[in-house]
Protein backbone atom coordinates (compact mmCIF):
# COMPACT_ATOMS: atom_id res chain seq x y z
CA UNK A 1 0.00 0.00 0.00
CA UNK A 2 1.30 3.47 -1.00
CA UNK A 3 2.28 5.88 2.19
CA UNK A 4 -0.28 8.12 2.73
CA UNK A 5 1.29 11.79 2.96
CA UNK A 6 -0.70 14.66 5.25
CA UNK A 7 0.19 17.86 5.96
CA UNK A 8 1.51 18.79 9.82
CA UNK A 9 -0.27 21.25 11.68
CA UNK A 10 2.15 23.76 12.52
CA UNK A 11 -0.52 26.60 13.79
CA UNK A 12 -4.70 26.83 13.14
CA UNK A 13 -3.70 28.45 9.83
CA UNK A 14 0.17 27.38 9.07
CA UNK A 15 0.28 23.74 7.45
CA UNK A 16 3.64 22.11 7.18
CA UNK A 17 3.14 20.03 3.59
CA UNK A 18 7.03 19.53 2.57
CA UNK A 19 8.85 15.99 1.85
CA UNK A 20 11.13 13.82 4.37
CA UNK A 21 14.19 12.88 2.55
CA UNK A 22 15.32 9.70 4.83
CA UNK A 23 18.05 8.48 2.20
CA UNK A 24 19.72 11.53 0.63
CA UNK A 25 23.65 11.07 2.48
CA UNK A 26 25.42 13.62 0.19
CA UNK A 27 24.23 17.17 -0.30
CA UNK A 28 26.62 18.71 -2.15
CA UNK A 29 29.90 17.20 -0.35
CA UNK A 30 28.22 17.73 2.85
CA UNK A 31 27.81 13.99 4.51
CA UNK A 32 23.61 14.07 5.97
CA UNK A 33 24.21 10.86 7.83
CA UNK A 34 20.76 11.66 9.21
CA UNK A 35 18.87 12.59 5.83
CA UNK A 36 16.72 15.64 5.58
CA UNK A 37 14.01 17.50 4.94
CA UNK A 38 12.50 19.96 2.43
CA UNK A 39 10.06 22.22 4.72
CA UNK A 40 7.34 23.69 2.65
CA UNK A 41 4.44 25.69 4.30
CA UNK A 42 0.59 26.13 3.36
CA UNK A 43 -0.72 28.97 4.84
CA UNK A 44 -4.70 28.99 4.74
CA UNK A 45 -5.10 32.68 4.85
CA UNK A 46 -8.25 34.31 2.45
CA UNK A 47 -5.59 33.98 0.35
CA UNK A 48 -4.32 30.46 0.29
CA UNK A 49 -0.60 30.61 0.02
CA UNK A 50 2.42 27.89 -0.30
CA UNK A 51 6.08 28.75 1.17
CA UNK A 52 8.92 27.41 -0.66
CA UNK A 53 8.58 23.64 -2.70
CA UNK A 54 10.32 20.72 -2.59
CA UNK A 55 13.33 19.12 -4.76
CA UNK A 56 12.20 17.97 -7.65
CA UNK A 57 11.51 14.22 -6.74
CA UNK A 58 9.58 15.29 -3.75
CA UNK A 59 6.51 17.33 -5.95
CA UNK A 60 3.87 14.51 -5.73
CA UNK A 61 4.86 14.00 -1.66
CA UNK A 62 3.80 18.22 -1.18
CA UNK A 63 0.78 18.10 -3.81
CA UNK A 64 -0.61 15.05 -1.56
CA UNK A 65 0.37 16.50 1.82
CA UNK A 66 -1.76 19.75 0.72
CA UNK A 67 -4.49 18.17 -0.91
CA UNK A 68 -4.57 16.57 2.74
CA UNK A 69 -5.85 19.86 3.62
CA UNK A 70 -7.03 21.82 1.00
CA UNK A 71 -7.85 21.85 -2.80
CA UNK A 72 -4.58 22.67 -4.26
CA UNK A 73 -6.11 24.28 -6.84
CA UNK A 74 -7.39 27.28 -4.01
CA UNK A 75 -3.60 27.49 -3.73
CA UNK A 76 -3.53 31.57 -4.88
CA UNK A 77 0.22 32.84 -4.14
CA UNK A 78 3.56 30.86 -4.04
CA UNK A 79 6.30 32.82 -2.35
CA UNK A 80 9.74 31.74 -3.21
CA UNK A 81 11.87 33.00 -0.08
CA UNK A 82 15.29 30.93 -1.80
CA UNK A 83 16.06 29.87 -5.50
CA UNK A 84 18.49 26.52 -4.51
CA UNK A 85 17.18 23.39 -6.38
CA UNK A 86 16.18 21.85 -3.00
CA UNK A 87 13.64 24.61 -2.19
CA UNK A 88 12.80 25.83 -6.01
CA UNK A 89 12.87 21.96 -7.74
CA UNK A 90 9.23 21.55 -7.63
CA UNK A 91 8.40 24.97 -8.47
CA UNK A 92 7.86 24.72 -12.62
CA UNK A 93 5.55 22.35 -11.88
CA UNK A 94 3.72 23.84 -8.85
CA UNK A 95 2.93 26.99 -11.10
CA UNK A 96 2.05 24.56 -14.25
CA UNK A 97 -0.51 22.31 -12.24
CA UNK A 98 -1.82 25.07 -10.02
CA UNK A 99 -2.06 28.23 -11.94
CA UNK A 100 -1.27 30.34 -8.90
CA UNK A 101 -2.51 34.46 -9.29
CA UNK A 102 0.81 35.46 -8.47
CA UNK A 103 4.50 34.19 -7.27
CA UNK A 104 7.22 36.37 -5.29
CA UNK A 105 10.77 36.10 -4.99
CA UNK A 106 12.93 38.62 -4.20
CA UNK A 107 14.53 40.75 -6.77
CA UNK A 108 17.72 38.37 -7.22
CA UNK A 109 15.52 35.60 -6.51
CA UNK A 110 13.07 36.15 -9.45
CA UNK A 111 17.04 36.57 -11.48
CA UNK A 112 17.95 33.34 -10.17
CA UNK A 113 14.85 31.40 -10.79
CA UNK A 114 14.79 32.70 -14.49
CA UNK A 115 18.31 31.46 -15.33
CA UNK A 116 17.00 27.75 -13.32
CA UNK A 117 13.74 27.55 -15.14
CA UNK A 118 13.10 30.01 -17.62
CA UNK A 119 10.03 31.28 -15.73
CA UNK A 120 9.36 33.90 -18.46
CA UNK A 121 8.20 36.86 -16.49
CA UNK A 122 5.70 34.70 -14.22
CA UNK A 123 7.72 35.51 -11.10
CA UNK A 124 6.77 39.01 -9.47
CA UNK A 125 9.73 41.06 -7.31
CA UNK A 126 9.16 41.83 -3.90
CA UNK A 127 11.19 44.48 -2.09
CA UNK A 128 12.72 44.72 0.96
CA UNK A 129 10.63 45.06 3.81
CA UNK A 130 7.08 45.43 1.24
CA UNK A 131 3.93 44.07 2.61
CA UNK A 132 1.70 41.75 1.11
CA UNK A 133 -2.19 41.58 2.01
CA UNK A 134 -3.14 38.10 1.71
CA UNK A 135 -6.85 39.62 3.52
CA UNK A 136 -7.25 38.27 7.02
CA UNK A 137 -2.99 37.86 7.72
CA UNK A 138 -0.72 39.93 6.57
CA UNK A 139 3.16 38.94 5.23
CA UNK A 140 6.38 40.99 5.10
CA UNK A 141 9.24 40.01 3.27
CA UNK A 142 12.62 40.86 4.56
CA UNK A 143 16.03 40.33 2.36
CA UNK A 144 18.59 38.11 4.34
CA UNK A 145 21.31 38.03 1.16
CA UNK A 146 24.02 35.27 1.02
CA UNK A 147 22.06 33.88 3.89
CA UNK A 148 22.23 30.94 1.55
CA UNK A 149 22.13 32.27 -1.63
CA UNK A 150 22.27 36.32 -3.06
CA UNK A 151 18.37 35.89 -3.44
CA UNK A 152 17.56 34.99 0.29
CA UNK A 153 14.84 36.19 1.90
CA UNK A 154 12.84 35.68 5.06
CA UNK A 155 8.95 36.11 5.32
CA UNK A 156 7.05 36.66 8.18
CA UNK A 157 3.26 36.13 8.99
CA UNK A 158 1.98 38.85 11.28
CA UNK A 159 -0.70 37.30 12.97
CA UNK A 160 0.53 33.80 13.66
CA UNK A 161 4.17 35.83 14.69
CA UNK A 162 5.88 33.39 12.27
CA UNK A 163 9.15 33.76 10.68
CA UNK A 164 9.66 31.92 7.63
CA UNK A 165 13.45 31.47 7.50
CA UNK A 166 14.39 29.03 4.53
CA UNK A 167 17.96 27.93 5.14
CA UNK A 168 18.64 29.88 7.69
CA UNK A 169 18.53 28.11 10.87
CA UNK A 170 18.03 24.94 9.36
CA UNK A 171 19.22 21.51 10.22
CA UNK A 172 19.87 17.96 7.44
CA UNK A 173 18.01 16.18 9.67
CA UNK A 174 15.32 13.48 8.10
CA UNK A 175 12.69 12.89 11.53
CA UNK A 176 9.23 12.18 11.93
CA UNK A 177 8.88 14.84 14.55
CA UNK A 178 7.78 18.21 13.33
CA UNK A 179 8.85 20.44 16.26
CA UNK A 180 12.79 20.88 17.43
CA UNK A 181 11.07 20.47 21.51
CA UNK A 182 10.33 16.63 20.13
CA UNK A 183 14.17 15.95 18.86
CA UNK A 184 16.73 14.26 21.46
CA UNK A 185 18.43 17.76 22.18
CA UNK A 186 22.11 16.08 21.43
CA UNK A 187 20.87 15.08 17.86
CA UNK A 188 19.17 18.78 17.47
CA UNK A 189 22.12 20.77 18.49
CA UNK A 190 25.02 19.00 16.72
CA UNK A 191 22.83 18.85 13.66
CA UNK A 192 22.41 22.86 13.39
CA UNK A 193 26.13 23.15 14.15
CA UNK A 194 26.93 20.76 12.01
CA UNK A 195 24.26 22.87 9.03
CA UNK A 196 26.24 26.10 9.93
CA UNK A 197 29.53 24.46 10.06
CA UNK A 198 28.97 23.17 5.98
CA UNK A 199 26.90 25.89 4.75
CA UNK A 200 27.03 29.31 6.66
CA UNK A 201 30.27 29.19 8.01
CA UNK A 202 31.76 31.17 5.56
CA UNK A 203 28.95 33.62 4.92
CA UNK A 204 29.14 34.05 8.84
CA UNK A 205 29.85 38.26 8.40
CA UNK A 206 25.78 38.12 6.46
CA UNK A 207 24.60 35.98 9.68
CA UNK A 208 25.63 38.85 11.45
CA UNK A 209 23.99 41.16 9.42
CA UNK A 210 20.88 38.80 9.35
CA UNK A 211 20.77 38.56 13.28
CA UNK A 212 21.36 42.23 13.63
CA UNK A 213 18.48 43.13 10.36
CA UNK A 214 15.74 40.03 12.52
CA UNK A 215 16.81 42.37 16.32
CA UNK A 216 16.10 45.85 14.47
CA UNK A 217 12.81 44.46 13.17
CA UNK A 218 11.89 43.50 16.54
CA UNK A 219 8.99 41.14 15.08
CA UNK A 220 7.63 39.11 17.79
CA UNK A 221 8.51 35.59 17.26
CA UNK A 222 6.34 32.66 18.10
CA UNK A 223 7.49 30.12 15.54
CA UNK A 224 10.83 30.01 13.57
CA UNK A 225 9.90 27.54 10.49
CA UNK A 226 12.78 26.60 8.51
CA UNK A 227 13.41 25.37 5.39
CA UNK A 228 15.03 22.14 6.54
CA UNK A 229 14.82 20.31 9.77
CA UNK A 230 12.42 20.63 12.54
CA UNK A 231 10.75 23.65 13.56
CA UNK A 232 11.42 26.31 16.69
CA UNK A 233 8.18 26.72 18.68
CA UNK A 234 9.43 27.59 22.96
CA UNK A 235 11.04 30.66 23.40
CA UNK A 236 14.47 28.82 24.85
CA UNK A 237 14.81 27.00 21.67
CA UNK A 238 14.06 30.21 19.56
CA UNK A 239 16.86 32.49 21.90
CA UNK A 240 19.40 29.16 22.15
CA UNK A 241 19.44 29.04 18.03
CA UNK A 242 19.62 32.46 17.62
CA UNK A 243 22.36 32.73 20.10
CA UNK A 244 23.80 29.84 18.85
CA UNK A 245 24.16 31.73 15.37
CA UNK A 246 25.82 34.71 16.84
CA UNK A 247 28.60 32.47 18.50
CA UNK A 248 28.85 30.62 15.62
CA UNK A 249 29.36 33.54 13.06
CA UNK A 250 31.37 35.41 15.83
CA UNK A 251 34.03 32.61 15.50
CA UNK A 252 35.54 33.78 18.76
CA UNK A 253 39.21 31.95 19.35
CA UNK A 254 39.48 28.36 21.28
CA UNK A 255 41.88 26.62 23.04
CA UNK A 256 40.85 23.68 21.42
CA UNK A 257 42.36 22.03 18.44
CA UNK A 258 41.55 19.89 15.75
CA UNK A 259 44.39 17.05 14.43
CA UNK A 260 43.50 16.13 10.33
CA UNK A 261 45.85 13.62 8.78
CA UNK A 262 45.87 11.02 6.34
CA UNK A 263 48.86 8.41 6.86
CA UNK A 264 51.00 5.57 4.54
CA UNK A 265 52.77 3.67 6.18
CA UNK A 266 51.91 4.89 10.15
CA UNK A 267 54.21 7.84 10.33
CA UNK A 268 52.32 11.01 10.01
CA UNK A 269 49.78 8.89 12.31
CA UNK A 270 52.51 8.72 14.87
CA UNK A 271 53.02 12.40 14.32
CA UNK A 272 49.83 13.00 14.93
CA UNK A 273 49.45 11.63 18.30
CA UNK A 274 52.67 13.18 19.54
CA UNK A 275 51.44 16.47 18.92
CA UNK A 276 48.14 15.49 20.73
CA UNK A 277 50.12 14.82 23.64
CA UNK A 278 51.71 18.07 22.96
CA UNK A 279 48.49 19.73 22.76
CA UNK A 280 46.82 17.77 26.21
CA UNK A 281 50.26 18.76 28.10
CA UNK A 282 49.90 22.53 27.67
CA UNK A 283 46.35 22.29 29.09
CA UNK A 284 44.43 22.42 25.32
CA UNK A 285 41.86 20.05 24.23
CA UNK A 286 42.80 17.77 21.46
CA UNK A 287 40.76 16.14 18.29
CA UNK A 288 42.52 13.70 16.02
CA UNK A 289 40.76 13.12 13.02
CA UNK A 290 42.23 10.39 10.84
CA UNK A 291 40.86 11.27 7.50
CA UNK A 292 40.77 7.65 6.56
CA UNK A 293 37.69 7.11 9.39
CA UNK A 294 36.34 10.92 9.07
CA UNK A 295 33.99 12.69 6.55
CA UNK A 296 35.16 15.96 5.26
CA UNK A 297 31.82 17.58 6.80
CA UNK A 298 32.70 16.03 10.39
CA UNK A 299 35.82 17.68 10.20
CA UNK A 300 34.35 21.13 9.55
CA UNK A 301 32.14 20.41 12.16
CA UNK A 302 34.67 19.73 14.85
CA UNK A 303 36.57 22.80 13.19
CA UNK A 304 33.55 25.40 13.53
CA UNK A 305 34.42 26.36 17.69
CA UNK A 306 37.97 25.05 17.49
CA UNK A 307 41.34 27.49 17.71
CA UNK A 308 43.40 25.45 15.71
CA UNK A 309 43.68 23.27 12.49
CA UNK A 310 46.77 20.91 12.63
CA UNK A 311 47.24 19.17 8.91
CA UNK A 312 49.43 16.75 8.43
CA UNK A 313 50.13 14.99 5.11
CA UNK A 314 53.13 12.20 3.61
CA UNK A 315 54.03 12.72 0.19
CA UNK A 316 53.42 10.68 -2.72
CA UNK A 317 54.85 11.71 -5.93
CA UNK A 318 56.07 14.53 -5.13
CA UNK A 319 52.61 16.25 -4.11
CA UNK A 320 50.38 15.74 -0.50
CA UNK A 321 48.06 13.07 -0.31
CA UNK A 322 44.67 13.16 -2.56
CA UNK A 323 42.55 12.50 0.36
CA UNK A 324 44.70 15.64 2.19
CA UNK A 325 43.92 17.84 -0.39
CA UNK A 326 40.33 17.09 -0.22
CA UNK A 327 39.72 17.70 3.50
CA UNK A 328 42.00 20.75 2.24
CA UNK A 329 40.24 22.20 -0.37
CA UNK A 330 36.76 21.67 1.39
CA UNK A 331 37.87 23.42 4.68
CA UNK A 332 39.56 26.38 2.99
CA UNK A 333 36.16 27.11 0.70
CA UNK A 334 34.32 27.64 4.33
CA UNK A 335 37.06 30.25 5.75
CA UNK A 336 37.63 29.18 9.59
CA UNK A 337 39.18 31.78 11.15
CA UNK A 338 40.58 33.13 14.06
CA UNK A 339 42.30 30.20 14.10
CA UNK A 340 46.24 28.83 14.80
CA UNK A 341 47.53 26.38 12.69
CA UNK A 342 50.72 24.33 11.61
CA UNK A 343 51.61 21.37 9.39
CA UNK A 344 53.48 18.00 9.62
CA UNK A 345 53.67 14.52 7.50
CA UNK A 346 56.49 12.54 7.00
CA UNK A 347 58.53 11.80 3.64
CA UNK A 348 60.50 9.66 1.87
CA UNK A 349 62.41 11.50 -0.81
CA UNK A 350 60.71 14.95 -1.30
CA UNK A 351 59.16 15.54 1.45
CA UNK A 352 56.70 18.55 -0.44
CA UNK A 353 53.62 17.86 0.91
CA UNK A 354 54.26 19.43 4.56
CA UNK A 355 55.27 22.93 2.52
CA UNK A 356 52.03 22.44 0.02
CA UNK A 357 50.18 21.71 3.53
CA UNK A 358 51.96 24.83 4.94
CA UNK A 359 51.27 27.37 2.07
CA UNK A 360 47.51 26.20 1.65
CA UNK A 361 47.03 27.41 5.77
CA UNK A 362 48.99 30.48 5.25
CA UNK A 363 46.69 31.48 2.18
CA UNK A 364 43.74 31.03 4.20
CA UNK A 365 44.80 33.57 6.35
CA UNK A 366 45.63 31.43 9.44
CA UNK A 367 48.40 31.92 12.20
CA UNK A 368 50.80 29.55 10.77
CA UNK A 369 53.19 27.92 13.61
CA UNK A 370 56.84 26.76 12.23
CA UNK A 371 57.68 26.34 8.10
CA UNK A 372 56.14 22.78 8.80
CA UNK A 373 57.19 19.67 10.81
CA UNK A 374 58.73 17.33 8.64
CA UNK A 375 59.88 13.67 9.44
CA UNK A 376 61.95 11.35 7.21
CA UNK A 377 60.10 7.98 7.03
CA UNK A 378 60.28 6.92 10.70
CA UNK A 379 60.06 9.26 13.61
CA UNK A 380 62.69 8.63 16.17
CA UNK A 381 62.74 10.06 19.51
CA UNK A 382 63.93 12.96 19.07
CA UNK A 383 61.48 13.62 15.80
CA UNK A 384 58.78 12.62 18.42
CA UNK A 385 59.82 15.25 20.79
CA UNK A 386 59.48 17.83 18.07
CA UNK A 387 55.65 16.73 17.02
CA UNK A 388 55.41 17.26 20.97
CA UNK A 389 56.82 20.49 20.70
CA UNK A 390 54.78 21.51 17.90
CA UNK A 391 51.41 20.65 19.78
CA UNK A 392 53.22 22.90 22.92
CA UNK A 393 53.46 25.67 20.69
CA UNK A 394 49.97 25.60 19.21
CA UNK A 395 48.18 24.97 22.30
CA UNK A 396 50.73 28.39 23.97
CA UNK A 397 49.43 30.75 20.99
CA UNK A 398 46.03 29.16 21.27
CA UNK A 399 46.23 30.88 25.10
CA UNK A 400 47.30 34.22 23.89
CA UNK A 401 44.82 34.60 21.51
CA UNK A 402 41.84 33.34 23.79
CA UNK A 403 43.48 35.58 26.40
CA UNK A 404 43.19 38.51 24.20
CA UNK A 405 40.00 38.20 23.15
CA UNK A 406 38.99 37.80 26.69
FE1 LIG B 1 18.42 24.51 1.37
FE2 LIG B 1 20.46 26.94 -0.01
O1 LIG B 1 19.19 25.56 0.02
Amino acid sequence: MAETFKALRVTDRVYWVGAIDWNVRNFHGYLTQRGSTYNAYLVLADKVTLVDTVKAPFFDEMMARIASVVDPQKIEVIISNHAEMDHSGSLPRTIQALKPTAVYASKSGVNALEAHFHTDGKITSVADGQQLDLGDETVTFAETKMCHWPDSMVSYLHKDQLLFSQDGFGMHLATAELFADEVTPSVLQYEARKYYANILLPLSKFVIRMLDKLETLNLPLQILAPDHGPIYRRQEDIQWILGAYRCWATQEPTRRAVVVYDTMWGSTGRMAHLIQEGLTQEGAEAKVMPIAGCHRSDIATELLQAGALIVGSPTINNVMFPTVADVLTYIRGLRPKNMVAAAFGSFGWGGEAVKQVHDILVDMGLEVIGDGLKVKYVPDESALDKCRQLGADVARQMATKTAQHA
